[in-house]
């Protein structure tokens, strides 16, 4: 059985872009391989936030991935699972500043920051580990992460070549085209979990508030009969409005209005979020359960990436 390995970094609220364009594919995936997701709370700290806004984001989304149907797989943290952050120093052993520095991501997230934590130079080195560990033989990648597993394929052959063959080299696969959901107030930028909150609706909105956010979301000043229609490109607002409605299961058939398209949009995702609000109130009540499954979680990742780490040590005269 092939395997499947997906970290969510709690960087804020997860969104509807994150349900459609990730959760619900990571769900599926479930039926045909072994799937390891995890919550990727080292990768947070790359940039500052206070421990209890971290705490918070930890448990949410811990429980939204329970809540959302991932109880098939192996769930787990991060740094509960000491083999990433070791790995991920015996990596730097083999990568270079110039080749980190060079990363596209890196370049524009410290831009326009006076002190960059080391850790945002290293992030691609602990992805890198975060997927060597596993040993998948695909790994499925969107454009923005392309140069960091294009990283990761260099620093594992790298270390093979020098050290001996430790490693899986994993192909690169483009994912499914799944949804992408694009923020509401501003359509040409993906809706983002750290992008304007109004613009984005986070997946424990209440009703009301994804109400709000969706009669405000930005549409165009097209009037004629057939303004109800996709066209990315002129028409951005409509377009996201019309694929997000479709996606949540409902059809703009004879929805002619922005009125009735932005109620339909509403009742759509309410419809959508509600099962996975009430699961995810029920299992927020019992904290207890989902510490365990995470604690499981953690232990059979442990069990699974020693092996790899031990070859990695070795290989190194450690
Ligand atoms: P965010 O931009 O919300 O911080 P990430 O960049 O951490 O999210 O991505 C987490 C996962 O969610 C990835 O699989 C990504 O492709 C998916 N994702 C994020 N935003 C969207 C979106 N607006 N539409 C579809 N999928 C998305
Ligand atoms: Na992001």
């Amino acid at each position: 059985m092939n395997r499947r390995l997906s970290l969510l970094t709690p960087s804020g609220r997860l969104t509807l872009g994150n349900l459609l364009g990730a959760l619900r594919p990571m769900r599926a995936a479930q039926a045909d391989a072994e799937c390891f997701y995890g919550i990727s709370d080292l990768h947070a700290l790359t940039t500052p936030r206070s421990p209890d806004d971290l705490r918070a984001a930890i448990t949410e989304q811990s429980t939204l991935l329970l809540a959302a149907g991932l109880d098939a797989s192996t769930l787990f943290r991060q740094s509960r699972v000491p083999a990433h952050a070791e790995l991920a120093y015996l990596l730097e052993c083999v990568a270079t500043t110039g080749e980190l520095g060079r990363m596209i991501q890196f370049k524009e997230k410290s831009r326009h920051q006076e002190s960059v934590r080391t850790s945002l130079l290293t992030y691609p080195v602990l992805m890198a580990a975060d997927i060597l560990l596993y040993r998948p033989t695909h790994v499925p990648v969107g454009d923005d992460q392309r140069q960091h597993i294009e990283l990761t394929r260099d620093l594992a052959q790298r270390f093979n070549a020098t050290y001996g063959e430790v490693f899986t080299i994993p192909e690169i696969t483009v994912p499914p085209a799944g949804a992408r959901v694009m923020d509401l107030g501003d359509p040409t930028r993906k809706m983002s979990k750290s992008g304007p909150d109004a613009g984005s609706i986070a997946l424990l909105d209440p009703p009301d508030v994804v109400r709000r956010k969706v009669a405000r979301a930005v549409t165009d000043s097209d009037t004629g009969p057939a303004a109800v229609r996709t066209d990315r490109a002129a028409k951005p607002g409509v377009t996201n409005l019309v694929e997000i409605l479709v996606a949540c299961g409902g059809s703009v058939d004879g929805i002619a209005t922005y009125g009735a398209l932005k109620a339909a949009v509403t009742d759509a995702v309410v419809a959508e979020l509600e099962p996975l609000q009430e699961r995810y109130r029920a299992l927020a009540a019992d904290p207890a359960r989902v510490a365990d499954v995470y604690d499981r979680g953690a232990e059979r990742c442990r069990e699974v990436t020693a092996p790899v780490l031990a070859a990695a040590r070795a290989a190194l005269g450690l």
